[in-house]
């Protein structure tokens, strides 16, 4: 797929067809795909969140039942924003679960996490997507692609902020001199 991509690049750009959205195919390239890797890892990762929205057990399961159930929404709402950004831009956004596990950094986990080894996997995930989300609005900013950018800061700052609630929940049995 990648070899029809370039070779697709390379004649649009030489013969100066390709226009879309006012950017050239090799620019919609280095704006799509870092778009599509993302995509992969929000997929393994709303997967995981429904793993642990099903499995998770202990004192704590109402709260975390409900919070994975919160992510995983989240993380459908922000994997249709992507596929349908990529729409946008005349390309296909990566839509099969062999490619998926092919591209992403975030991999898959069983079902015999404990709860709190759950919240820390969900932290790293974000950590992940995090550093995915910051490529993809670079790659943006450097061609110019404001849409994308307001996308991805929108996004960036409700994922920190989750970040950041994971983390508070993690210490809240720890002493706080610690
Ligand atoms: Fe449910």
């Amino acid at each position: 797929m990648e070899t029809v991509i370039k070779n697709r690049v390379k004649t649009e750009v030489k013969s100066g067809t390709f226009r879309k959205l006012g950017f050239s195919a090799l620019e919609t390239v280095e704006i799509v795909q870092p778009m599509n890797v993302l995509l992969a890892n929000y997929h393994i990762h709303y997967q995981k969140m429904k793993n642990f929205h099903w499995n998770v057990t202990g004192k704590d399961f109402f709260e975390l039942h409900a919070l994975f159930e919160e992510r995983y929404r989240e993380a459908a709402e922000r994997i249709d924003e992507l596929a349908e950004r990529i729409r946008v831009f005349g390309q296909t956004p990566v839509s099969t679960l062999t490619e998926y596990l092919e591209m992403a950094e975030i991999t898959e986990v069983t079902a015999e996490f404990r709860s709190d080894q759950m919240v820390e996997e969900t932290k790293s995930d974000i950590q992940t997507l995090l550093c995915l989300m910051v490529e993809v609005a670079d790659a943006a900013i450097n061609r110019g692609d404001a849409g994308t950018v307001h996308m991805m800061n929108k996004a960036i700052g409700k994922m920190e902020k989750t970040h950041w609630m994971l983390t508070a929940w993690s210490k809240a049995d720890q002493p706080v001199f610690s």
